[in-house]
């Protein structure tokens, strides 16, 4: 295909627009926003934004995480965030949210099982993550629709990354 300046110029406006779905604020709250025929039609994937807008939510979310007070608490974690690379988790979340949410990238990595044995992770820190998420989606003003369709997807992981409370 020949790529003329204009073809070029319409990719960039594209992406440029895309991703200002997530950069720039909404111009009302974002839960008052009514989703349109066509929007409820797109895979949540696209509604994040693609792998750019799903990238750019990780990047903000694994420092919160790593540096959250309730979470590195837990001497278990802490150890386990002081060897990990935090590129590579950065990299691997954001490639598990890009599938699970319905993108053409394919997460290939370790189960959330054997990703997260031994780390004792409890019901607190459990929550504290999923606060922690909810406030980088915040920051990118992803309306509550998709927050809540996403954290809705985390939650089946739930049950392979806290450890039950008996165990405790
Ligand atoms: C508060 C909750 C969570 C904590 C404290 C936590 C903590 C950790 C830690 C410490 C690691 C590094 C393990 C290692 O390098 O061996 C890790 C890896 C990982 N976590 Fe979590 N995690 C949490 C929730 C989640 C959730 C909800 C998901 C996704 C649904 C997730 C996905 C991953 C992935 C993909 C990796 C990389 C696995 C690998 O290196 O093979 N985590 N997590």
């Amino acid at each position: 295909m020949k790529v003329t300046g204009l073809a070029v110029t319409a990719a960039l406006v594209l992406a440029v627009g895309g991703l200002a779905a997530w950069s720039q604020p909404a111009s009302k709250p974002a839960s008052t926003q009514p989703a349109t025929a066509k929007e409820a039609k797109k895979s949540l994937y696209d509604r994040l934004g693609g792998a750019d807008g799903i990238a750019t939510v990780i990047d903000d979310f694994v420092p919160r995480v790593a540096t959250n007070p309730v979470i590195t608490a837990n001497p278990q974690v802490a150890a386990s965030l002081a060897k990990a690379s935090v590129p590579g988790i950065k990299f691997k979340l954001t490639a598990q949210v890009c599938d699970v949410t319905g993108g053409p990238w394919k997460y290939a990595g370790r189960g959330m099982k054997e990703a997260h044995a031994n780390l004792n992770i409890s019901e607190a820190e459990w929550n504290a993550g999923v606060a922690d998420l909810r406030a980088s989606l915040d920051k990118f003003h992803v309306p509550t629709a998709e927050q809540d369709e996403l954290i809705g997807l985390i939650a089946t992981t739930r049950k392979d990354i806290v450890m039950p409370t008996d165990t405790k």
